[in-house]
């Protein structure tokens, strides 16, 4: 029998998924959901959303549409687990055991914490300035979401590497410490997702304020679509499709036949609102099925909300036997 390699990954749950984050996180993970060689675990991180975000109603409303658009898109539920974090008091639970192992040196290294120290250096602020424990505390949390489920292989942006290192330093000492309970996870960057480009041609991000959101409506999409930042080239003039944001993103949408095709539009001039045209309607080809059932979906959370529950049963029927093992390790066990 060939072996199932596990493969796991986090969404936190504060924004509004983007074209970005369809192309280069939800696409793939919904295609490995479907590959009979692959033990996916997806699940909704919203307690690392706190971390991020103190708006409630927000944390609530991005978690029923990253869990919608998770399933519109065709996750397929009864192959791969599909939770939310917070459904799994094992993993709070296990950060505490992680954190008792882990260096307060090690932290103090994590990329998001050095930048916040260093931002208040710069401002003038006390060093510790609107820093938080869970922002200090947040690589614990996610090593304790991986190690929970002992998954090899976890996608992620090049942004988490660090991360995914913190979490095999702590998995080692544990195990170092307590005996071998944890595979060692690693990291899965796939370069192509860091460069969808958002409408001004730097890569789409929230934090650039140029993305483009997955379920606006048609009338929209085209709208935002010719947005995209292109030069002053006139129809006719041959065009450089590589030094294109419209042809970038045309190229994550398109076959290979149709990129061929677009490349020599592009020689042969091609006007910049008939590339725009084309790549709306690929674009909403790809999407017009799936958005009605998210729309559907977001008008029946309890459905949603069915979803996770029953993903957060078969994590638990994982999670609690291996807490148990865990506890025993520890020393904290029954007197009897
Ligand atoms: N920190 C990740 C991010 O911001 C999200 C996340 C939380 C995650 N826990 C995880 C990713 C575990 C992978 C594995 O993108």
């Amino acid at each position: 029998m060939a072996e199932t390699k596990r493969v796991l990954t986090g969404i936190t749950t504060t924004g509004t998924p983007h074209l970005g984050n369809y192309v280069g996180a939800i696409k793939p993970a919904i295609a490995a959901s479907r590959d009979p060689g692959i033990d996916s675990f997806y699940f909704l991180a919203d307690y690392h959303a706190l971390v991020k975000c103190e708006d409630p109603e927000r944390v609530r409303r991005s978690t029923l549409e990253i869990a919608a658009t998770w399933l519109a898109l065709g996750l397929d539920t009864s192959r791969s687990l599909f939770y939310r974090q917070s459904d799994i008091p094992e993993i709070p639970e296990l950060t505490w055991l992680l954190t008792c192992v882990t260096a307060k040196g090690l932290m103090n290294r994590a990329h998001a914490y050095k930048a916040a120290v260093d931002e208040n250096a710069k401002t003038g602020e006390d060093a510790d300035y609107g820093i938080t424990m869970g922002l200090f505390c947040y690589p614990v949390l996610m090593a304790a979401d991986i190690l929970m489920f002992n998954a090899q292989r976890v996608p992620v942006g090049k942004d988490q590497v660090q991360h995914l290192e913190m979490a095999r330093d702590i998995a080692q000492r544990f195990n170092h410490r307590y005996g071998e309970h944890f595979a060692l996870p690693e990291a899965e960057v796939d370069d192509f997702v860091a460069t969808l480009p958002g409408t001004d041609g730097r890569k789409m991000s929230k934090s650039y304020d140029n993305t483009i959101p997955l379920w606006l409506p048609e009338k929209k999409l085209r709208k935002a679509i010719m947005k995209i930042k292109t030069n002053s080239q006139e129809p006719g003039e041959p065009k450089d499709p590589d030094s294109a944001a419209v042809y970038s993103v045309y190229s994550a949408f398109a076959s290979p036949a149709q990129r061929e095709q677009m490349r020599q539009a592009f020689a042969d001039g091609i006007a910049w609102g008939e590339v725009k045209q084309q790549l709306f309607e690929l674009i909403n080809g790809e999407l017009a099925g799936p958005r009605e059932r998210y729309e559907a979906l977001i008008n029946n959370p309890d459905k949603v909300e069915k979803e996770l529950e029953q993903g957060a049963e078969r994590a638990r029927a994982l999670s609690r036997p291996f807490i148990a093992e865990l506890r025993e390790a520890v020393g904290i066990r029954r007197l009897g």
